[in-house]
């Protein structure tokens, strides 16, 4: 039985897996049934989990859209952001004190956030996640799910504390040098180091397809299916 809360990963990726265009410039690669998809899996999680460097570049809002989904309208989840140094813009939209959020943060941060954010701190420098996650299931967070970004998705698939990881892949290609991959900062350089997945599924969505991963968690991490 795990002590951190249940742990989903989704983006949205152009075939050639990078997450947003030249330096890091949003990309809105999903189609109206892909957003759609994305507020069902906000509207089912406790919080969602975005690094500070995407609410610096993209200032999304973490809120659910209600209103795309039938009219349905349950509880928010909190928008929780991984902020180690205190980076987060004063006038950030997850700031604005209209629904409730939490910044993951490291005890050496001396940042301060308006009233109404709580402040978790876990880890020296970077945050520790392990401990993060810990914290937030003691709060009773049972499901999180974490959109980003690429330095985020590394961190988390290099520590393994992810349960399950959803990519849509858009028909777009982008290439380039500056453009952000899935994951950044892993310098794996065997192939058995590599974080290994079963794929659970594929499924067209709109003019793209989502491809549904778990963690794999037996059998062998060297590139081979586990034995039988
Ligand atoms: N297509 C999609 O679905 C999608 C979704 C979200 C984001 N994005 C894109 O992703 C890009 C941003 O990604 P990014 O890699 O620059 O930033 P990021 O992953 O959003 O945030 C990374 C930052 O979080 C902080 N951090 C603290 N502790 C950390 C830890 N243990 N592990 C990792 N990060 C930690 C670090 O800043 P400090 O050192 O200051 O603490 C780090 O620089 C944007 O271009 C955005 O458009 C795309």
């Amino acid at each position: 039985m795990s002590d951190r809360p249940e742990v989903w990963l989704n983006c949205a990726a152009s075939l050639d897996g990078r997450i947003a265009l030249a330096g890091g410039r949003r990309a809105r690669l999903s189609g109206p049934e892909d957003l759609r998809r994305v507020q069902e899996m906000r509207a089912a999680a406790d919080g969602i989990v975005v690094g500070v460097g995407t609410v610096v570049l993209d200032d999304p809002s973490l809120r659910v859209h209600w209103e795309l989904l039938d009219g349905r309208r349950g509880k928010d989840p909190a928008r929780i952001v991984v902020d180690g140094s205190g980076r987060t813009p004063e006038r950030a939209r997850v700031l604005d004190g209209s629904l409730p959020t939490i910044v993951l943060t490291s005890r050496s941060s001396p940042r301060t956030y308006p009233t109404g954010v709580e402040r978790i701190a876990a880890g020296s420098g970077r945050v520790d996640l392990a401990e993060a996650f810990r914290a937030l299931a003691a709060r009773g967070m049972r499901h999180l799910m974490v959109e980003g970004g690429a330095e985020l998705f590394a961190s988390i698939v290099r520590a393994r504390l992810f349960d399950r990881w959803t990519v849509y892949y858009a028909p777009v290609a982008i290439g380039g040098v500056t453009a952000p991959p899935l994951l950044r900062g892993l310098e794996i350089e065997r192939l058995e180091d590599a974080a290994h997945l079963d794929l659970r599924s594929i499924e067209r969505i709109g003019e793209g397809f989502l491809a549904t991963y778990l963690p794999r968690t037996e059998g062998r991490r060297d590139g081979q299916p586990p034995r039988t």
